[in-house]
């Protein structure tokens, strides 16, 4: 058994599930969008790792842009959505395939969907790593999931509370004692 930072309560998912997951999810992706070039957006910086194992797990063609948006968080509850960073090309035209890290209040999704389906593409969908569906205040569903998880707030693989742990490669449950001080 590998020994644990006290910070995490257990390991929820590990590097070696997310790995085998990701290359599923690459290939159901290469069979629905064979013949297509799709534009990948990276919601910043959560998704970044998902993002990068997913994308070198793809063998169509494909392209790729980055997007950061902030969603005044309070502690371990989201607020509302404002973007920091917009996309460096237009898409119009353009199958999308966005990919964020995980799906809480569905909010922050549905704030980006709507923008991007004013810009005209052809398609928009939605990949998540992760998605706590009991957490929904607004109505969204995800067309590609890695893992639906229980309501837990959980970091690493790119996951963080307050910036920290982003660098671990597996997923843990945060420990309570340190969000509830
Ligand atoms: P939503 O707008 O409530 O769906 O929140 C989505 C965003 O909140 C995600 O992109 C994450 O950045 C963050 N978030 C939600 N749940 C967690 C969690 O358990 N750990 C870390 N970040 C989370
Ligand atoms: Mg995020």
């Amino acid at each position: 058994m590998k020994t644990i930072k006290p910070d995490f309560e257990r390991i929820l998912i590990s590097k070696e599930q997310l790995d085998k997951r990701i290359k599923e999810l690459a290939s159901q992706i290469d069979i629905d969008y064979a013949g297509k070039k799709p534009l990948f957006i990276c919601i910043l910086k959560g998704s970044i790792m998902f993002f990068t194992d997913l994308l070198r797990a793809i063998t169509i063609d494909c392209s790729m842009d980055f997007m950061s948006l902030s969603s005044y968080r309070n502690n371990t509850t989201s607020g509302e959505v404002k973007m920091i960073k917009d996309l460096d090309e237009p898409i119009v035209g353009k199958d999308v395939i966005i990919v964020e890290d995980i799906i809480d209040s569905g909010k922050t999704l549905s704030y980006l969907k709507r923008l991007l389906a004013s810009r005209n593409p052809n398609s928009i969908k939605i990949i998540t790593m992760l998605d706590k569906p009991d957490r929904r205040v607004v109505e969204l569903q995800p067309d590609y999931t890695g893992f639906v998880i229980e309501d837990e707030f959980v970091v690493g693989y790119g996951l963080d509370y307050a910036q920290d742990y982003r660098h671990y490669p597996d997923i843990y449950i945060l420990s309570r004692s340190v969000y509830e001080k």
